[in-house]
């Protein structure tokens, strides 16, 4: 099934303008210091982490599924004067071959994937030997939070594109990498709990 949600795609910066200045940008600056080299922005949607790829001084290569997204995240990079490969590829089928990155950048896109145990193990195979993926990811929350995180799932999916509220990407990356490493930050509910790190 195809991947295409343009009203998201439309409204995607304009409904999270104020959250990416207070939290969000600050979180992306923490995931990826001292990123560098050939750097995976994985589901990148309108390029959000550019400017603080470009900062790093990475050469960025960007997969984006949805066509709306992708055409956002071009003029995004056309913007920023960033020369940005761009592909048209889920997570789970990355069109690279083995070890071609230093690092994956994966920004509240484990959330939406279809198959992220699938995602995580072709991020590990074009990651090259000591390279890491960078990630912010919301995970399922604790409690009475989760128990509300699984009810408003379907509706929540519904609207935001495939996002599932209550993944336990924590544990996938554990299952995946020899390490994993996070902060975890509280934000408001319904996504309660988001992780801020890396895992190699
Ligand atoms: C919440 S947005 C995050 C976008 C961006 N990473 C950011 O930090 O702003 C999730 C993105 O994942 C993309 N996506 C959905 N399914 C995907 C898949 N199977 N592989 C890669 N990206 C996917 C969506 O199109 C969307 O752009």
């Amino acid at each position: 099934m195809p991947t295409s949600h343009p009203v998201l795609a439309a409204l995607y910066d304009g409904a999270l303008r104020v959250a990416e200045r207070e939290f969000i940008q600050p979180m992306r600056r923490r995931a990826l210091a001292g990123v560098r080299g050939d750097v995976l922005d994985l589901g990148a949607g309108t390029g959000a982490n550019f400017p603080v790829l470009a900062e790093a001084g990475a050469r960025v290569t960007a997969v984006e599924p949805d066509p709306h997204m992708l055409r956002r995240a071009r003029r995004r990079a056309a913007g920023l004067g960033m020369d940005v490969r761009f592909a048209a590829a889920p997570a789970e089928e990355l069109p690279f071959p083995d070890a071609s990155f230093d690092a994956v950048a994966a920004m509240l896109v484990l959330c939406t994937v279809r198959d992220p145990a699938r995602a995580l193990a072709e991020v590990a195979r074009v990651l090259r030997p000591g390279g890491e993926v960078r990630f912010i990811e919301h995970v399922r929350a604790e409690g009475h939070a989760a128990a509300w995180q699984d009810r408003l799932r379907p509706l929540w999916s519904a609207c935001a594109g495939g996002c599932q509220l209550n993944r336990d990407t924590g544990s996938l990356l554990r299952a995946r990498f020899a390490r994993a490493d996070w902060e975890v930050v509280r934000v408001p509910f319904p996504l309660c709990r988001v992780l801020v790190g890396s895992a190699g």
